[in-house]
């Protein structure tokens, strides 16, 4: 199916910078639902429509990378229902996009820990999604589930060691080197939706030089115009990299 709903990226958005790869803290879904008296899991649901958006979005606007959060290392600690509940909804959401995905010439990867707690069908539903799309290249929409930024770099350290790269060998490439997707550039632009303002352990080596945007919008109510405005502010903002104008 192509982009249910197409509208046009506005004029204000300048098409010859676009930011190559934005990430974006997918969050408020609970809050959306309490406010319609609905339970939690049911903003969670409505986020579906906001992510196919979002990324129809990413797609007209000429984005190389898409990373979302769905699932942190620190979201175990919720309780098992609500759990329970968005690991089914992530393989459901999988399953019924990948096809539409994949036909838009979208790649799907995934950053995170496959460990033991990722029930084995999740796992089997991200795999056949990921090689379902692995040769598109138009647009990477990069799934952090299961993601931790300290585990990102724990997991790097490790495989340093596993290596046996000697001490003075060790440098920020060889770090880089062995993150979960050393192919993608760091996002430039990372967006938090729903009025809070942390990272949240969110990609915290690829953020060190991002641009940030913070929107009150609640997840389930972000739709691509969102994704626009944000990538107008980030063009409004001058990026110098510890550097001086010249
Ligand atoms: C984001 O929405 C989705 C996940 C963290 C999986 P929340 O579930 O965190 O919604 P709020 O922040 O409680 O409103
Ligand atoms: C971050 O949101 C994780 C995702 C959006 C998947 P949280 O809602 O889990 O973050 P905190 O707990 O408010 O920091
Ligand atoms: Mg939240």
């Amino acid at each position: 199916m192509p982009d249910p709903n197409p509208r046009p990226v506005p004029p204000s958005l300048d098409r010859s910078r676009v930011p190559r790869h934005v990430a974006i803290v997918m969050d408020g879904n609970g809050r959306w639902a309490q406010r319609r008296g609905l339970a939690r899991t049911e903003g969670h649901a409505a986020g579906e429509a906001a992510l196919l958006d979002v990324t129809y979005g990413a797609l007209s606007a000429g984005l190389s990378t898409l990373t979302v959060y769905a699932f942190s290392t620190e979201n175990w600690r919720r309780p098992v229902d609500e759990v329970r509940y968005l690991m089914n909804f992530n393989r459901g959401l999988l399953r019924r996009r990948q096809h539409e995905l994949h036909a838009e010439g979208v790649r799907i990867t995934f950053s995170g820990r496959r460990d033991w707690r990722v029930p084995k069908g999740v796992l089997r539903q991200m795999d056949e999604a990921q090689e379902l799309t692995r040769r598109n290249r138009r647009l990477t929409l990069n799934i952090a589930f299961n993601y931790g930024g300290r585990a990102e770099i724990v997991d790097a350290v490790a495989r340093l060691v596993a290596d046996q790269v000697p001490a003075s060998k060790v440098d920020e490439r060889a770090i880089h080197a062995r993150l979960y997707h050393p192919e993608l550039s760091d996002p430039d632009l990372v967006v938090r939706t729903s009025g809070e303002y942390r990272l949240s352990n969110f990609l915290l080596w690829e953020l060190a030089y991002a641009e940030m945007v913070f929107t009150e919008v609640l997840w389930p109510d972000f739709r691509r115009e969102d994704l626009f405005d944000a990538i107008v502010e980030f063009q409004r903002r001058e990026r110098r990299f510890g550097a001086v104008d010249s």
